[in-house]
């Protein structure tokens, strides 16, 4: 090894720098830097030791080689979590939880052990003790399976129990607790993290075992101080709660084995989580009468179409902007393009938009949503209750065409809606039975098609 230079770390964003500063000159974080041993964490968290990967001996191959076996997957028993994986948890996969405190991020993983049947799972908690986990276990309604429970917060500790016989699930519970026998620093610390991670990457790819890391979010939210854990792992999952607290949303940020942006839904119970298996209905469960700025949009979150309403308020007083669960820079935009190309002006009026049930929609078929929720509120008449409607809005005023087009129209069919406003470009071949889809071209005239559809 380098000789024990001193370096400073930042907890952060990870910036390694010579000497101690009260702000990290990277990121700009106070009182981030912690003192490391320069080289050693960093080389070991860039891939391997002195040159060796993972699978320990390497030599060149060619392309046209022998390919991998399918990769071969373990059901969780929790198929809204399976399709946020992709099909199950993958030998050898490491996958990294993230959620706040409190969400559930220990009853899902205990529960999803307790569910994984053939496959032999240890669990290992360092924020809790044995005993704890046992009385939750109690309370779940799970099946009668016996686990393997390990009360363990040194990495290299962890490893030497289960090397001799490895399991086919390691869950680590959370892997801020965890620390490596060699490094100064303190647990849960940049460099910390680091080391046991690249640690437990490397035995899950050696030994071909699922491990499960539990991380906690910090404020700021990102995982444990850094995102130096998101880029070591093959997929990352984020486990957020809409602001009523009731429903629970797992999404995939990262997956080398599936879609990103795939949702999964879960309510916590009393006896744990339970799996949501037709969310659109308990977005929509809630809508009152008709009432002006108000709209369902048919989103496309990873590979499921979802119903969601949109809300719109405008009020005359001073040009403020505030998007909840939209991007604001979009909100922006769809305002400058609905003045130039619908005529429709709120320069001055406050304009709040907000997707209800606290979902964070990223894509672009919300704009149509969004710009018309907007147009009624400013007019103060609301929209047809039966009207579900999705497009991209362009600069020029032009609808776009998403992705999707079929499975959006047929999820709002199976939810009942009769009304929908949708770019030219998805319109469906045929006709839709029971449905009236009017395929519009650009912004004004489906301005023009919510008059027809009102009256
Ligand atoms: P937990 O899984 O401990 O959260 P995390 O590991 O993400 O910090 O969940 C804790 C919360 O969930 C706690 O407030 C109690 C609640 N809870 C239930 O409502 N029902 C249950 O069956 C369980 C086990 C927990
Ligand atoms: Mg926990």
């Amino acid at each position: 090894m380098a000789k024990d230079k001193r370096a400073y770390e930042c907890n952060d964003c990870g910036a390694q720098s010579p000497r101690w500063a009260g702000q990290c000159p990277q990121c700009g974080a106070w009182n981030s830097l912690v003192e490391v041993r320069a080289a050693a964490p960093a080389k070991a968290a860039a891939g391997g030791r002195g040159g060796r990967s993972w699978a320990g001996e390497s030599r060149i191959e060619t392309l046209r080689g022998p390919q991998a076996e399918p990769a071969q997957r373990w059901p969780t028993g929790f198929a809204e979590l399976d399709r946020v994986l992709g099909g199950g948890l993958v030998p050898g996969a490491v996958i990294l939880l993230g959620g706040d405190p409190g969400i559930g991020k220990s009853t899902l993983l205990l529960q999803l052990l307790l569910r994984l049947g053939e496959q032999r799972a240890v669990y290992v908690t360092g924020e809790e003790s044995v005993a704890q986990v046992r009385s939750r276990a109690q309370r779940l309604r799970e099946p009668e399976a016996d686990l393997e429970l390990l009360a363990e917060t040194e990495v290299e500790a962890i490893l030497g129990q289960i090397e001799a016989d490895p399991p086919a699930v390691l869950a680590i519970d959370s892997v801020q607790t965890l620390y490596a026998r060699e490094l100064p620093s303190a647990p849960g610390s940049v460099a910390q993290l680091r080391e046991c991670a690249a640690q437990l990457v490397r035995f899950a790819k050696q030994r071909g075992v699922a491990v499960l890391l539990v991380g906690h979010v910090t404020k700021e939210g990102v995982i444990a101080g850094p995102r130096v854990l998101e880029h070591m792992v093959d997929t990352v999952l984020y486990f957020e709660s809409d602001p009523a607290g009731r429903l629970r949303m797992i999404r995939a940020a990262k997956n080398r084995f599936g879609a990103v942006n795939e949702l999964g839904f879960f309510a916590m119970r009393d006896i744990g989580l339970q799996e949501v298996r037709n969310p659109s209905a308990i977005f929509l469960a809630r809508r009152p009468e008709p009432v002006p700025g108000s709209v369902v949009v048919v989103a496309r979150e990873g590979t499921r179409p979802l119903l969601i309403e949109v809300q719109a308020l405008t009020d005359g007083r001073g040009g403020r902007r505030v998007a909840v669960g939209v991007d604001g820079n979009r909100l922006m935009m769809l305002l400058a393009v609905m003045h130039r190309h619908g005529n429709i002006d709120a320069q001055d009026q406050d304009v709040f938009v907000n997707v209800v049930g606290g979902v964070q929609v990223r894509e672009t078929a919300l704009d149509l949503a969004v710009a018309l929720a907007i147009h009624s509120s400013l007019r103060d008449r609301p929209l047809p209750l039966e009207l579900a409607v999705f497009g991209e809005i362009g600069l020029a005023g032009e609808m776009r065409p998403v992705a999707g087009g079929e499975e959006r129209i047929a999820e709002a069919r199976k939810q009942g809606f009769s009304k929908l406003i949708i770019p030219q470009a998805n319109a469906p071949r045929g006709r839709v039975a029971g449905a009236q889809v009017v395929a519009v071209p650009s912004l004004a005239a489906a301005l023009e098609a919510v008059r027809d559809l009102s009256d």
